[in-house]
């Protein structure tokens, strides 16, 4: 079935879900993600703060515009890319999300949206999207740089944006990770149009 339809099938059957205690700490709603269904390119971030909670999308504050420029500088557009976060709905006061509210919602939604979209890298910004994805023991300074597998993709943790905003020295180190997957994605495209 086409990518598009599933995805939203998921955002009618969770609009107003309540799996997790997040359900009722003050969200206003569940933010989904958002980009092309056929991305190559998947970003997971930690989880909505007040802008996106507002905004109903993932990524639009300063951390989200700080994103838009690293998707552009990569030489790709956000609409070109998917966007979501580990958890869908805000956690009070932007706190991070608790092991259990990633876990459901991970199994809930996340997996879900990843299983239609067959992306071929994901990029997972910051600790608690790396955790989720490869594991609690993780430390983000430690892996970020590092592919990983997870079946049919490949895992690139790096610095959150926030972080960045906060620390601008990381940024060449995160700048480095994006280029490794700009890399990585051509490298699959000239394969594949060899193959044809
Ligand atoms: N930070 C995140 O991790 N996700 C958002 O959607 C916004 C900020």
């Amino acid at each position: 079935m086409n990518k598009k339809l599933l995805l939203d099938q998921i955002k009618i059957k969770y609009e107003k879900c309540n799996k997790c205690p997040l359900a009722k700490q003050g969200r206003s709603q569940v933010i989904f993600g958002k980009g092309d269904p056929n991305a190559k390119l998947m970003f997971i971030g930690e989880g909505p703060g007040r802008n996106e909670d507002m905004q109903g999308e993932p990524f639009v504050g300063k951390a989200g515009k700080l994103l838009t420029k690293m998707i552009e500088a990569m030489g790709l557009k956000r609409e070109g890319v998917y966007i979501s976060n580990v958890v869908k709905c805000r956690p009070p006061n932007n706190r991070t999300p608790l092991p259990n509210e990633t876990n459901i919602c991970k199994n809930e939604i996340l997996l879900k949206e990843i299983e239609i979209i067959k992306p071929e890298i994901i990029c997972c910004l910051g600790a608690s999207a790396a955790k989720a994805m490869l594991g609690e023991d993780l430390k983000i300074s430690k892996v970020r740089g590092t592919f990983f597998k997870l079946n049919e993709a490949k895992i690139m943790p790096t610095f959150h944006p926030a972080y960045l905003l906060r620390n601008p020295h990381a940024k060449r180190p995160v700048w480095e990770d994006l280029q490794k997957i700009v890399f990585n994605l051509k490298k699959t495209a000239r394969q594949k149009s060899t193959d044809k």
